[in-house]
């Protein structure tokens, strides 16, 4: 498998890997049909990474539905194509090993959508892309996550697309981070937590870490997300398997304003010490608006002499579902912080595959979405 390839085909590899719905995928038709069943079958079916960590049966299902498809409408239409140009059988193989997961499970009833394991495909290096593009210089941050928004009373088990603005934001500013004592509140299933540990593993990589400790703590109020985060981050594919300082921990932003718990909290905030405070797609709830400002205010006080109070900084990553909520944040936020709004990405590319909130499109979902830099008032 040579590590040079199209663009365009490297879109459909990031977007299976990413488990965006195939409709969304384009197709290339300009491609001759022998070099893209070349493709599907080497860089998705026999990808070795894809059958170590496969989107789910599901997803599988509806890609090769479309791929076959495709396959099959092209072979019949191109001018030269020979009797010997037939799909793989091993294409066919595994299509139909899939049939069972396009129908619901239970008769009469929907089946909860599968966990899936998800591949995000990034690059560290700025500008465009090449095209052709090395895949081989590519990072990859690798999840297992819930197909669904919610499941056993959480959005935690999935990552949401404020997750990945803000780890393209990071991804190009990654002096924020790298030599860092980085806190994350909410983390979920832990995708920010993995690409922060994956640039700081990059640094200590080209020897420019100077801190004794960079580190992060990633930090969520259910326990199953913790247990998800974990294991997602222990995962032998992520750079983050190899830090020798990450640490999931039970923080409920609550008790920032708990008489009975708030000395807790302070004592952890101030082991932590963190220099960076990360949250994304933490505002959703009004009610719990006053408590996490809390929190983020006590994690950006001064703990020790080294760390002064004004090198210390949050930054948010906000989905406006919501304006009403959004501008209560914002409103109570600039009485105890100075804020400073970012963009996602100064280009307006968007390095990330994957699947939009809602009906509208990825860049819909992205344009929603607000960087707010915190830093606490004198
Ligand atoms: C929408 S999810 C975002 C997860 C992740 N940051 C992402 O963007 O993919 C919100 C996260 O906040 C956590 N959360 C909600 N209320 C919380 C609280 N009171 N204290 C700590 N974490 C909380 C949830 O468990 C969930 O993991």
């Amino acid at each position: 498998m040579s590590p040079s390839l199209r663009l365009d085909l490297f879109d459909i590899l990031r977007g299976y890997a990413a488990v965006v719905p195939p409709r969304i995928l384009h197709y290339p038709d300009d491609l001759p049909w022998d070099e893209m069943h070349h493709f599907l079958l080497d860089y998705i079916l026999l990808n070795s990474h894809f059958k170590k960590y496969p989107p789910s049966s599901a997803y599988q299902h509806s890609f090769w539905k479309w791929a076959i498809a495709h396959l099959e409408s092209t072979s019949s239409t191109e001018a030269g194509h020979s009797q010997d140009d037939e799909i793989d059988a091993r294409i066919y193989e595994h299509y139909t090993s899939l049939l069972q997961f396009s129908k619901p499970q239970v008769i009469g009833t929907l089946a909860p959508p599968q966990s899936s394991f998800v591949t995000h495909f990034w690059s560290n290096e700025l500008g465009t892309p090449a095209n052709p593009i090395d895949i081989s210089v590519l990072q990859t941050t690798t999840l297992r996550e819930s197909g669904a928004f919610t499941e056993n009373g959480t959005t935690g088990l999935r990552t949401w697309p404020a997750s990945l603005a803000l780890a393209q934001f990071l991804i190009m500013h990654s002096d924020i981070v790298c030599d860092r004592r980085v806190l994350e509140l909410g983390s979920g299933a832990g995708l920010l937590g993995i690409v922060v540990t994956t640039l700081q593993q990059l640094q200590r990589g080209k020897g420019m870490i100077t801190t004794e400790d960079p580190g992060l703590w990633m930090t969520d109020v259910h326990y199953e997300v913790l247990r998800l985060c974990r294991e997602n981050i222990a995962l032998p594919c992520n750079k983050s398997h190899s830090h020798p300082n990450t640490h999931q921990e039970y923080l409920d932003w609550a008790s920032a304003l708990d008489l009975g718990q708030s000395a807790s909290l302070t004592s952890f905030l101030q082991k932590v010490d963190a220099q960076v405070v990360l949250g994304a797609d933490v505002v959703y709830d009004p009610s719990i608006i006053p408590a996490l400002l809390e929190v983020i205010r006590l994690a950006l006080s001064a703990y020790s002499e080294q760390q002064q109070q004004q090198q210390k900084v949050a930054y948010m990553a906000l989905t406006v579902r919501n304006e009403a909520t959004f501008s209560l944040f914002l409103t109570a936020a600039e009485h105890a912080f100075v804020i400073r709004h970012h963009l996602v990405t100064s280009d307006g590319n968007f390095m990330f595959a994957a699947p939009p909130e809602g009906t509208g499109s990825l860049k819909d979902t992205i344009g929603r979405i607000r960087i707010l830099e915190m830093r606490k008032r004198e």
